[in-house]
């Protein structure tokens, strides 16, 4: 069942999403080659206290960080680790909070230091993909429309999309209704409406789509060792259109 939330919980909403964001941000400044991820979840985590949030993947089904730290071919939920970061890895940055019972959920892929013009293209490519999603994201359109919108952006650059994680609904808690894949055929699943509110997260491999988690049961890596990016915002459908809720200053 898809929640459909009031004006005013979606201003609450925004509040956790634009501390995600922040975090983030702080984040990614301390990107570079000798940093390690570890200290990067340590970071998250202090911020998230300071500002009266609980980090919302910690101890969710049992996930032991605040911070989701996936490098080159890991895809989705890697776990932070002391080892250095070097100069060409890409880093993707999962990161969500609960702040008076409400969620904001947000992910961004970032390079270390310089890194090799097809880590950049898919970068860019999985950013845009996830900026084409969000314009669909508007009253009267289909959810699949979403999915299709990205897929057709990834594969057009020559990549593909992650079938096996989804991007939700959002709301009081981390994970609601609906399902939002990243791929499929326009013109399907629910239509949208105003009120509803839903974290759209593509994943985009440079090489074949398929996945496999390894033995810790969390770090999920491309099957063919190929790099993966992944990108995620938290957006409100409204009667104006779709409203990034996972941005600093209303920029995506
Ligand atoms: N953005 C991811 C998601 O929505 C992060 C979840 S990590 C977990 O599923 F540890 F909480 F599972
Ligand atoms: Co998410």
């Amino acid at each position: 069942m898809v929640i459909l939330k009031s004006p005013s919980e979606i201003e609450r909403i925004r509040q956790s999403n634009i501390m995600v964001a922040e975090i983030l941000e702080i984040l990614r400044q301390k990107v570079k080659p000798g940093a390690d991820t570890l200290t990067l979840d340590k970071i998250s985590e202090e911020l998230t206290l300071a500002r009266n949030a609980k980090p919302a993947f910690k101890g969710y089904r049992g996930y032991p960080f605040s911070l989701c730290a996936s490098v080159n071919q890991q895809v989705v939920h890697g776990f932070p680790s002391k080892r250095p970061l070097e100069e060409g890895d890409i880093l993707s940055m999962d990161f969500g909070i609960s702040y008076q019972g409400y969620y904001g959920d947000a992910a961004i892929t970032v390079p270390v230091g310089k890194v090799s013009s097809v880590a950049q293209r898919l970068m860019e490519t999985t950013k845009d993909a996830l900026l084409s999603g969000i314009e669909q994201a508007a009253p009267g359109k289909r959810l699949s429309d979403i999915s299709h919108a990205i897929q057709s952006r990834a594969e057009e650059a020559g990549f593909s999309v992650v079938r096996k994680f989804v991007g939700h609904g959002i709301g009081k808690a981390l994970h609601e209704d609906p399902q939002v894949p990243n791929y499929g055929k326009p013109g399907m699943g629910i239509r949208l409406k105003p009120g509803m509110v839903i974290a759209i997260e593509p994943m985009v491999n440079a090489g074949g789509y398929e996945v496999k988690t390894l033995e810790d049961g969390w770090t999920t890596v491309t099957e063919d060792g190929s790099l993966s990016a992944h990108f995620e915002h938290t957006v409100a459908i409204t009667e104006e259109g779709p409203v990034i809720l996972s941005a600093t200053n209303g920029s995506a």
